[in-house]
């Protein structure tokens, strides 16, 4: 599915539309949008209100005719007409004339290994929508790879994992190209329910939409590593009576509501390394994993890793911008012709 290199350094602008956020890359400009994937739409007259870190403040705070909807599900574009008016508002009039301008609008677009062609299609009519004469797919894994800078044109594996919101994605690459892939539907929104889930049926406790990260920092400093203190105050609303209540939480019980998801994690992870050429897998065992994506920044979820694997782990710098600068990279040229496309096919 991914272009060649000389297609891609064509493009005008690449965009990662993200379950949780979305990304643009304008060439010549860098990084223009880093925005949650969230719109805020007036049910009673389909206007646009917010959209973007706004509109998800509104998130259950709206009255009833304004409805906040996220247009991107599980990877894929779900709902096109809205993805392009967010993405539409995000950009903005002034970068959306310069783009206009150009005679032929060329656009890239990184979607989830193992799109189908129906996810395909809609990404690509979403920037069809914006103003696109041609839209270049880039797998998410290989833009992220190179994104962070790992040596994929080399004859020696690698391995990345990309934790988004919706997903979790490993692969082994070499010579440019992946070798074995696993993508496991299972990611920071998960990890997110599961700490709801915990809350509600141990505690009767409703959290507010957007706490469930404060609870996250709460453990952090130690995350899902047993050192730390012992419990942690949280503030939300009895399931029962609907009042405001606090309880104070154990965090080892918070520590293993979270580790279902993530035991799904490490059994994608065995699988691509049970299938992966053995040549390749000692290579492994010392460059380790490259873990990239917002969720890499769970706290203590490398260690994990690191445990269950016996192998190195390290997580990139700014992990969750790896695929957008990666897919910069492309189109800026900075990669040379003959590292994805050794053949120039
Ligand atoms: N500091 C952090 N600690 C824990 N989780 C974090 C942190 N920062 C971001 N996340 C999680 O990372 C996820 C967002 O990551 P990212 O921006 O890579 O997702 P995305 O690209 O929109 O999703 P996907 O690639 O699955 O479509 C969210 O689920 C968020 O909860
Ligand atoms: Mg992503």
């Amino acid at each position: 599915m991914t272009a060649s290199l000389e297609q891609l350094r064509r493009c005008h602008f690449a965009v990662d539309l993200g379950a949780a956020r979305t990304r643009v890359y304008v060439k010549g400009a860098g990084l223009v949008v880093d925005q949650p994937s969230v719109a805020a739409v007036n049910t009673r007259t389909g206007a646009l209100i917010a959209v973007g870190e706004f509109a998800e403040k509104m998130t259950g705070r709206t009255p009833a005719y304004i409805r906040v909807v996220r247009p991107v599900n599980g990877g894929t574009v779900v709902d096109i007409e809205m993805a392009q008016r967010m993405l539409r508002q995000l950009i903005g009039d002034r970068t959306r004339r310069s783009l206009r301008r150009r005679p032929r609008l060329r656009a890239a677009a990184c979607t989830p290994h193992d799109a189908d062609p129906l996810a395909q299609r809609a990404a690509i009519e979403t920037l069809v929508g914006l103003g696109a004469r041609r839209v270049e797919l880039v797998d998410t894994l290989i833009a992220a790879a190179v994104g962070c800078g790992l040596p994929v044109e080399r004859p020696e594996a690698t391995m990345i994992m990309v934790c988004g919101a919706a997903a979790t994605q490993v692969a082994v690459l070499s010579l440019g190209a992946i070798v074995q892939a696993q993508r496991i539907p299972v990611g920071g929104e998960a990890v997110d329910n599961a700490i709801v889930q915990h809350l509600r049926h141990q505690h009767e406790l409703m959290l507010p939409s957007q706490s469930v990260r404060p609870l996250q920092l709460a453990l952090s400093g130690n995350g899902l590593t047993p050192e730390g203190p012992e419990s942690t105050e949280i503030h939300g609303r009895d399931v029962a009576t609907g009042l405001a209540r606090s309880v104070k939480v154990d965090t080892a019980a918070v520590r293993r509501a979270i580790q279902t998801p993530l035991t799904a994690v490490l059994d994608g992870i065995g699988k691509v390394l049970r299938e992966c050429p053995p040549d390749l897998v000692a290579d492994l065992a010392d460059r380790g994993i490259m873990m990239v994506g917002g969720s890499a920044l769970l706290p203590g979820f490398d260690q994990m890793l690191r445990q269950a694997t016996g192998m190195p782990v390290h997580i990139a710098e700014r992990p969750e911008l790896c695929a957008v600068e990666g897919l910069g990279a492309m189109l800026e040229g900075r990669i040379a012709p003959m590292v994805l496309d050794p053949l120039g096919a």
